[in-house]
């Protein structure tokens, strides 16, 4: 409100005086207050310039104007916003940045006062600023730590004496509007940067997904059925040697031995698939596939489980089932790694317009605020990628553990 004016601003013609004006700094107050209450926290920058324009045009009663933006890539000046202009002036009125008089308050960040426009030979496309009978002009700045986003015009069509309550008033306005834009374009920069982020995530896990899947299915194919070959294949050999009658002990314990081996191997082969991609996933969905990657990990662990699956049908697509169960992957493994749980309860269930998938352990708990980041040896990226999973299904992922109480992780995803 109280900028020097007399330092920053072009005035032409007489100097404006502030008789008479000082009764209505209140009311100004008012103003710039009721326009930041109505812009702040607004992301749309069209309603911003809308509103702020609104408001200018009903603080000064009688007068046109419109608001000029910046285009930051090629560095010209054209109206966003108007009122009481005709379509062709708007139109007509487009400056490279320092050209005319809006150009110049758009490079200077300083506003311009002219009492009469139309006397004004240095201005540009005069012809239209003639045609539409301009008289007086005032042009202020909008900016936020000295980058100007654009410029308001503010002008008369019949003879009139802007003062300097008047600049003063709209070079508040143009400051308040300046922040309001900046905040508009960094929010418009962070929703671009999560929707680039997620479509990334996405990307990755599908690829991620595909790539799994293609191994899983490799070493089924291939390296099971040949340890599953190699497994007979030494059983026969057993079965040889006895029929021929060998009978060093040793010779006939080391063949054993292999044998036990290949088929341990073949079980560890049949787990990594289970862990890369279960078969069951893709032939019955995802209820079997929980129930047997806990059965297997869980029960190996001596951890019990109690399961509470809902019916759910063939509702759920596939990309919700496979996010629902590497979650429940991500809580099972943290369960069998971190808890030293005794009991494990998962359910699945309807709730309305969401499945709510609910895996709750008796083990050791854990101080969920105190993970915050991934850290560098991987802890918490499990977590985290629980919760982007659900993120990117349109879903929430919720962990909540005390010390001494066990975990309970809730992933709730829409049912679409
Ligand atoms: N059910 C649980 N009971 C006890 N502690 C848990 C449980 N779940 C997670 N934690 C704790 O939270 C930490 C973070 O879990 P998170 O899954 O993010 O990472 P991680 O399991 O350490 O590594 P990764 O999942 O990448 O293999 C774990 O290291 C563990 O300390
Ligand atoms: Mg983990």
């Amino acid at each position: 409100m109280d900028k020097d004016a007399s330092e920053t601003t072009e005035i032409h013609g007489d100097e404006p005086d502030m008789l008479g004006d000082t009764g209505g700094y209140a009311d100004d107050l008012m103003a710039i207050s009721r326009l930041s209450a109505a812009v702040s926290g607004l992301s749309d920058l069209d309603a911003i310039l809308r509103i702020g324009l609104e408001n200018v045009v009903r603080i000064m009663n009688g007068i046109a104007g419109g608001i000029m933006l910046v285009d930051e890539q090629t560095k010209t000046l054209s109206y966003r916003v108007y009122h009481g202009l005709s379509r062709k002036f708007a139109e007509g009125m487009h400056f490279d940045i320092g050209e005319g008089l809006s150009g110049r308050v758009a490079r200077s960040g300083k506003p311009i006062l002219m009492e009469d426009i139309s006397q004004e030979t240095e201005v540009a496309r005069a012809e239209l600023i003639t045609m539409e009978g301009l008289k007086a002009y005032l042009c202020v700045p909008l900016k936020a730590k000295d980058h100007v986003f654009g410029v308001m015009n503010v002008v008369s069509k019949t003879p009139r004496h802007f003062t300097k309550r008047d600049m003063h008033l709209l070079h508040s306005i143009g400051d308040l509007l300046g922040v309001a834009i900046e905040q508009a374009k960094l929010q418009k920069e962070l929703r671009e940067g999560m929707d680039r982020y997620q479509q990334l995530s996405r990307q990755m896990l599908t690829a991620q997904e595909e790539e799994r899947r293609k191994i899983a299915r490799e070493l089924h194919d291939d390296t099971s059925q040949t340890l599953s070959g190699l497994a007979i294949n030494l059983q026969t050999l057993i079965e040889m040697a006895a029929k021929a009658g060998i009978t060093n002990e040793a010779f006939m314990e080391r063949l054993k031995m292999t044998q036990s081996l290949a088929i341990q191997i073949n079980t560890e082969v049949a787990r990594l698939m289970g862990d890369l991609r279960p078969a069951l996933l893709d032939t019955l969905g995802l209820v079997p596939a929980i129930r047997q990657y806990a059965e297997t990990n869980l029960k190996r662990a001596g951890i019990d489980v109690v399961f509470g699956f809902d019916d759910i049908g063939k509702t759920m697509l596939p990309d919700t089932e496979v996010g629902l169960f590497r979650w429940a992957q991500g809580a099972i493994s943290n369960i069998w790694q971190h808890s030293g749980a005794k009991n494990v309860e998962i359910s699945l269930k309807r709730d309305g317009n969401s499945f709510v998938l609910r895996i709750t352990d008796d083990g050791r708990g854990f101080d969920v605020s105190l993970i915050k980041s991934i850290e560098e040896g991987g802890r918490g990226a499990g977590l985290f990628s629980m919760n982007e999973r659900m993120l990117l299904l349109g879903g929430t992922c919720t962990v909540e553990s005390r010390i001494g109480h066990g975990a309970i992780a809730v992933a709730r995803v829409p049912i679409t």
